[in-house]
C-alpha cells in the first residue's frame, strides 16, 4: 500500500449540500515559500493549505539550508536561516515543475544557483526559456548542464534590472523574475506581466520583506532593487481554483454549496459562466454560494485564457459541467497543448464530447491524467449514476487540501480505499 496506489470509490447521484471551507491558494504558496530564500530572517506564513506541493517545497528548502516548521492544525509555516546549499535536485524537482522558481531567488540571494530542468508533465511540454532568458536581461551567465540549468551573477555577484519582455504571458515566469529582480542592482520592468491573482499576492509578500514593487496584477511590474530583504508575517490568499471546482461540484450533482473563506473577485470570469450555466450565484462577503437545485444544466461554451479570462485549470471542471448541459458546447483549451486527457476517461462515463450534453453520466472506473483533470472526475462521479472508481488520486493531493473530509461535508459519498 503506497500513495500511489490509493483510489477513491464515489457512490454518486446525490446532491451536495452544505458549506466548505477553501484553502489558501496552492499557486500563490508556491512561489511565496521560495520567496524566502530572499532573505535569512523569520517568515511565518499563514493560511498555507496541506498539500503534497507545499510538502515538497519544505523539502527543497530544506535542501538550501532552511528551518521549516508547519503546524498543520494552524495551517501556519515558519521559515528561517539562510541558504548554504543553491542545488535543487531533480529528484525533488521531477515531483514538483514550480520548484524552477527557487532559480529566481538562488541566484539573486546567494549569486549563483544549480536547479534541474523540470520535465514536461501531462498536460504538456512546460518550457522555461521564458524564465531564462528573463535572468539572462538581468545578467545572470546561464548554461545548461547534464540536465541542469546552471545560473552565475557574474562580475559583482549580484544581478543587474533590466527591461524583460516577456514573449509569452507566463505566470511562474513571471514570478521568477520578480522575486529575482528584489535583489537586483536598479529598476527591473516586466512587461507583458501576467496578472493572476497569485502574482499579486507573491508581490503583496515581498513588499512587506520590504521589495519595491509596483503595478502587480498589471501587464507592467516595476521592481526597485534593494539590497536585503527582511522577515514577514503574510496570509495567503484563498484558492479560487478549488472554490470554482466545489461550485461546479454542487452545481453538477443540483445541490447547493457554499464557498467560506474565498476571494470573489479572483473568480468573476468563472462565476459568470456558472451564471450562463443557469446557476444562481450569490456573492456575500468572502462566500460566494452556488444553487442549482431543480435546475437544469445549460451548455456555456468556453475558451481558456490568461486572467482575468477563464483559467485553465477551470477547463476539465467545466467539461464535466457541459457533458450534463441539455445541449451542445464547445470547449477551447488555448494555454496548454494537452490538457483533454480527461475526455476518454469521461467518455468511459457516458458523456457524448465534443460536448452533446446527456442526461446523466454512468458510474465507472477512471483514471487520473493530472491534477485538475482529476478533480473532473471526482465531480463527475458524484454527479454520475451508481460507483467510480478514480484511480491515480496522488495527482489531486498535489492540489486540493483534505478533500474527501470537504466533500463529505456537502453530503458527497466518497472514501479512500488502497
Ligand atoms: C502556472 O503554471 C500554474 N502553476 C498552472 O497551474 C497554471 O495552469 C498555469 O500557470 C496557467 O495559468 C503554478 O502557478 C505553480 P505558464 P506555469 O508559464 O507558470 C508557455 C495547476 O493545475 N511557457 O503561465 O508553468 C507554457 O508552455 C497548475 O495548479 C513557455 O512557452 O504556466 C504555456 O503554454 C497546472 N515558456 C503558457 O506559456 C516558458 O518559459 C503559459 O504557461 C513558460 C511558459
Amino acid at each position: 500500500m503506497t500513495y500511489k496506489t490509493a483510489k477513491f470509490k464515489i457512490v454518486g447521484g446525490k446532491a451536495l449540500d452544505g458549506e466548505v471551507k477553501i484553502s489558501g491558494a496552492k499557486n500563490a504558496a508556491l512561489p511565496i515559500l521560495l520567496s524566502t530564500i530572499l532573505t535569512d530572517e523569520k517568515v511565518l506564513l499563514k493560511n498555507v493549505p496541506d498539500l503534497a506541493d507545499v510538502k515538497t517545497s519544505f523539502k527543497l528548502l530544506q535542501d538550501f539550508g532552511k528551518v521549516c516548521t508547519y503546524d498543520v492544525e494552524k495551517g501556519e509555516a515558519v521559515i528561517e536561516n539562510g541558504i548554504t546549499n543553491h542545488v535543487a535536485s531533480y529528484e525533488l524537482v521531477k515531483t514538483m515543475r514550480a520548484s524552477i522558481m527557487a532559480l529566481g531567488p538562488l541566484v539573486s540571494y546567494a549569486g549563483s544557483a544549480e536547479v534541474s530542468l523540470p520535465g514536461g508533465c501531462a498536460i504538456g511540454a512546460r518550457p522555461v526559456d521564458l524564465h531564462i532568458k528573463g535572468l539572462m536581461e538581468m545578467g545572470a551567465q546561464i548554461k545548461l548542464d547534464d540536465g541542469y540549468i546552471k545560473a552565475n551573477a557574474i562580475g559583482s555577484g549580484r544581478l543587474h534590472g533590466g527591461h524583460i519582455i516577456m514573449d509569452k504571458v507566463s505566470v511562474t515566469g513571471t514570478e521568477n523574475l520578480m522575486m529575482a529582480a528584489t535583489l537586483a542592482d536598479g529598476i527591473t520592468i516586466i512587461e507583458n506581466a501576467a496578472l493572476e491573482p497569485e502574482v499579486v499576492d507573491l508581490a503583496n509578500c515581498l513588499n512587506k520583506m520590504g521589495a519595491k514593487i509596483k503595478g502587480a496584477g498589471t501587464s507592467r511590474v516595476e521592481i526597485e532593487g534593494v539590497i536585503k530583504l527582511h522577515g514577514c508575517e503574510h496570509s495567503v490568499v484563498a484558492d479560487r481554483i478549488e472554490a470554482g471546482t466545489y461550485l461546479i461540484a454542487g452545481i453538477a450533482t443540483h445541490g447547493i454549496v457554499t464557498c467560506l473563506n474565498t476571494l470573489p473577485s479572483s473568480l468573476e470570469s468563472v462565476l459568470q459562466k456558472l451564471r450562463q450555466a443557469n446557476a444562481i450565484i450569490t456573492v456575500d462577503g468572502t462566500s460566494i454560494t452556488a444553487d442549482m437545485r431543480n435546475r437544469q444544466i445549460k451548455p456555456v461554451d468556453v475558451v481558456t485564457a490568461p486572467h482575468p479570462g477563464y483559467p485553465t485549470d477551470m477547463q476539465a471542471q467545466m467539461t464535466v459541467l457541459n457533458a450534463l448541459s441539455d445541449g451542445v458546447s464547445s470547449v477551447t483549451e488555448t494555454i496548454f497543448e494537452n490538457r483533454f486527457m480527461h475526455i476518454a476517461e469521461l467518455i468511459r462515463m457516458g458523456a457524448h464530447l465534443v460536448c452533446n450534453g446527456v442526461p446523466s453520466l454512468k458510474g465507472a472506473q477512471v483514471m487520473s491524467s493530472d491534477l485538475r483533470a482529476s478533480a473532473s472526475l471526482v465531480i463527475a462521479g458524484l454527479a454520475a449514476e451508481g460507483t467510480t472508481i478514480v484511480d491515480r488520486i496522488y495527482h489531486m493531493d498535489r492540489g486540493y487540501e483534505h478533500i474527501e473530509t470537504k466533500v463529505r461535508c456537502l453530503g458527497g459519498q466518497i472514501e479512500r480505499f488502497y
